[in-house]
């Protein structure tokens, strides 16, 4: 099955000195594969100099707007971002595969939840897909976006917010906190930490009426608006998160496999279904992870990251046991259920038996 399918650009568009909107369309019978849901997110390859990279951005659009758009903004001295903020133009083609990720919460049109949304810098895109198409298609639904930015002209989709503020007037509404500029209330101006999260809800959130949280942005701040969140009573279940996490692919891993675990031994017994087929090969034991292995075993596993961050090698162990070094992307209940990110995860049993397609 092929993972990747040419979407063609139909327009950039300049958002902020350092980003751009990406208008993309799929080929004819390409439509109902790009068929996304809110928050989810597109990963693009790209070769630079020899080297395949592949990168994950999230879709910006909602779902009702009938497009793909992707927001990027131009990280210093990254590779893809670069690229495609100063060179990527209308009638290129990019290869994408199709849209994925859990970042989102099912829709009831008939309920009537208060929804709150964090994002910093960046990090809006999946937040504003999920902002646009919730207050579309859920008609009684509430909307309160956080949105932390270093300067006023660093707000990416700033009209656009200012646009659905009008159009969903008392229903949707936005703070901005801007780190380096003092805006008139004190309390939106700085880095949003856990004094700026309690400040936030002794005089503008109301904790008790919160049905559903989603945070996106770098990870401190993600961490302390979560710790806030179930500080004032809200569930793990009721708090959604996406990381983006640009720096990681140069980082070094952990290697977390368990030393009395590990039999002493040659190898490990892989055997890994992948679009319908099953095959088995020997890897080995200790530093190579099942992504790896599978990759040089000359299957097509999917990727992107490869840091733990964006699940898009999720698989699911169906026997033995595996180690995970790091894991910024699947919930707790996926990693009950046996999901793994395989670009993590290591085997400490004799024999490994997974599966790319539950
Ligand atoms: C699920 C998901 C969704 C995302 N959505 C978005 C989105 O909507 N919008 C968005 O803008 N981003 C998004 N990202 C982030 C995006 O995928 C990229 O990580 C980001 O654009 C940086 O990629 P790059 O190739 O430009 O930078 P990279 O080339 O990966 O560089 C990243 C950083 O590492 C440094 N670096 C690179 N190589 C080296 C080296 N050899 N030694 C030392 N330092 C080095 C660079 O200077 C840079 O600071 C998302 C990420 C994930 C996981
Ligand atoms: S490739 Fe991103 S989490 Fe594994």
């Amino acid at each position: 099955m092929a993972r990747f399918h040419p979407l063609k650009v139909t327009d950039v568009r300049r958002e902020t000195r350092d980003a751009v909107v990406v208008t993309l369309r799929p080929r004819d019978e390409d439509v109902a594969l790009f068929d996304f849901t809110q928050g989810q997110y597109l990963t693009f390859r790209r070769d630079f100099d020899g080297e395949e990279l592949r990168r994950s951005y999230s879709i910006c659009a909602g779902r009702d707007e009938g497009c793909l758009k992707v927001g990027i903004k131009r990280v210093d001295g990254g590779a893809f971002s670069t690229w495609v903020n100063e060179s990527l133009a209308p009638g290129d083609e990019l290869e994408a595969m199709p849209p994925m990720g859990k970042f989102f919460a099912p829709l009831d049109e008939t309920a009537a939840r208060q929804y709150l949304g964090f994002a910093g810098g960046s990090g809006i895109t999946p937040v504003l897909s999920i902002i646009k198409t919730t207050l579309a298609r859920e008609p009684k639904a509430r909307f309160t976006l956080v949105y932390s930015n270093r300067q006023i002209n660093t707000i990416m989709f700033r009209e656009e917010l200012e646009d659905l503020k009008n159009l969903y007037l008392g229903r949707f509404s936005v703070i901005h906190v801007l780190e380096q500029e003092g805006q008139e209330i004190d309390l939106f101006t700085g880095r949003i930490d856990a004094e700026k999260m309690s400040g936030l809800f002794t005089h503008w959130l109301d904790a008790k009426a919160i049905d559903m949280a989603f945070i996106c942005g770098p990870e401190p701040m993600m961490l302390a608006i979560a710790q806030s969140l179930r500080d004032h009573g809200l569930r793990d279940d009721q708090i959604k998160f996406e990381l983006f996490a640009s720096g990681q692919q140069g980082r070094a891993k952990t290697r977390a496999v368990s030393k009395s675990a590990t039999v002493p031994g040659t190898g490990v017994q892989a055997t890994v279904t992948l679009d319908g087929a099953t095959r088995s090969f020997e890897m080995a034991r200790g530093g190579e992870t099942i992504l790896d292995a599978a990759i040089a075993a000359k299957l097509d596993a999917p990727y992107s990251c490869k840091a733990g961050v964006c699940s898009t090698c999720r698989c699911k162990v169906l026997e033995g046991e595996v180690e995970m070094a790091v894991n910024h992307a699947l919930e707790d209940y996926e990693v009950r259920a046996g999901y793994v990110l395989s670009c993590q995860a290591m085997p400490i049993s004799e024999r490994v038996v997974v599966t790319y397609d539950e």
